[in-house]
C-alpha cells in the first residue's frame, strides 16, 4: 500500500486518522443533542453540511470529522458549547458506542454507486492525501474489491441499512436533493426539529447550489478547522461536476455488466438499493 493510507480492522483509512484515535473511538462521549452527518466518501457530505450551516437560528457548530486527527480529538470536541454537527465516513459498526446508546440524530447521505465511484476516482487523482491511480479501469477494480479508502461502498451502505428503521436515523439521497432540494431541506429541518419558512428554504437552496458552493470554495482559504471530509481541507478538490449520471462517460459496457452483477449479488436484500434502479 501507499504511505497516505493505512489499514485498520481490514479497512483503509487516511494516515491523518491515527491508529490510536481509531482504536479509542468507543471512548467518545456523545451529547444527547449531537447530530452526526454520515456518508461514504463522495456522496454529498459537503452539500448537506452547507444546508445545515445555512439554517437560520440553528445554533450549531459544524466540527471536523470524528475520525480525523490523533488522540487529542475528543478533548477538542469537548470545547464546543453549541450543538455539535459532527461529520464522519465511518461504517455503522465502527461508530462510537455512546452515539448508539444515546440515540443521537444521524443523517446518512447516500448516492448511486456508479457516480460515487467516478467521483472517488477523480478524488484519487486530484487529492494529494490519496494514493495515485493510473487509469479508471484500475481504480474501478479497487473500488469493486473495497480496496479503497473507507472500504467497500456495498458494505458501508449495508451496515447502515440494517438500521434504516431506527427513528434517530434519516436517510437522504443525493439524487433526490438534485431533483428537489427544497423537499430535502424540509426533511432535514423537520428531522432536526427546527422551524423554517418557505422563504428561508429558498435562501438555503440558493446558498447551497453547486455553483454558489464552487465559487465560494475558490474564494475561501482552506481552513483545517473547517474540514468536513477527513481526506482534505481543500474545498477546491470537492466541487467537480455535481451531476447525476456522469458515470455513463466512464463505464464501458463490460464494466457496467461486471458492476451490475456485483451490485445485484451484494444488494439483493437491500431496499435502499431500489432507489438506484433509475440511475443504472
Ligand atoms: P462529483 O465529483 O461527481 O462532482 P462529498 O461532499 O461527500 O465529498 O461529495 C462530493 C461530491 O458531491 C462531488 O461530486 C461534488 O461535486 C458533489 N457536490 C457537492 N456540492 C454539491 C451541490 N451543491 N450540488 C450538487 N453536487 C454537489
Amino acid at each position: 500500500q501507499s504511505s497516505v493510507l493505512h489499514k485498520f480492522k481490514e479497512i483503509l483509512f487516511s494516515t491523518m486518522s491515527s491508529e490510536e484515535l481509531l482504536n479509542s473511538l468507543d471512548s467518545f462521549s456523545a451529547r444527547e443533542d449531537d447530530v452526526f452527518l454520515v456518508s461514504y466518501p463522495k456522496s454529498g457530505t459537503h452539500w448537506i453540511a452547507k444546508v445545515i450551516e445555512n439554517i437560520p437560528n440553528a445554533e450549531i457548530t459544524l466540527t471536523s470529522p470524528i475520525e480525523l486527527g490523533d488522540i487529542s480529538k475528543f478533548e477538542e470536541l469537548k470545547m464546543y458549547r453549541k450543538r455539535r454537527v459532527i461529520p464522519t465516513h465511518l461504517n455503522y459498526s465502527m461508530l462510537p458506542v455512546d452515539i448508539k446508546q444515546k440515540q443521537c440524530k444521524i443523517i446518512y447521505i447516500i448516492r448511486n454507486p456508479k457516480d460515487t465511484a467516478v467521483s472517488l476516482f477523480h478524488y484519487y487523482r486530484d487529492n494529494p492525501n490519496l494514493p495515485g491511480v493510473e487509469t479508471w479501469a484500475a481504480f474501478l477494480e479497487l473500488f469493486l474489491k473495497g480496496n479503497v479508502v473507507y472500504g467497500s461502498w456495498f458494505d458501508h451502505v449495508l451496515s447502515w441499512e440494517s438500521h434504516r428503521n431506527d427513528k434517530n436515523i434519516l436517510f437522504i439521497f443525493y439524487e433526490e436533493m438534485k431533483k428537489d432540494l427544497s423537499k430535502s431541506i424540509k426533511k432535514i429541518t423537520t428531522f432536526l426539529g427546527i422551524n423554517v419558512s418557505d422563504g428561508e428554504i429558498n435562501q438555503i437552496s440558493w446558498k447551497s447550489s453547486f455553483r454558489e458552493m464552487k465559487n465560494n470554495a475558490a474564494k475561501e482559504n482552506c481552513d483545517p478547522n473547517k474540514t468536513i471530509c477527513a481526506l482534505t481541507s481543500n474545498k477546491n478538490l470537492v466541487f467537480r461536476k455535481g451531476a447525476v449520471g456522469d458515470w455513463i462517460n466512464y463505464f464501458t459496457s463490460k464494466q457496467k455488466r461486471v458492476f451490475d452483477e456485483l451490485f445485484t449479488e451484494k444488494m439483493k436484500h437491500s431496499e435502499l438499493a431500489r432507489h438506484f434502479e433509475d440511475y443504472s
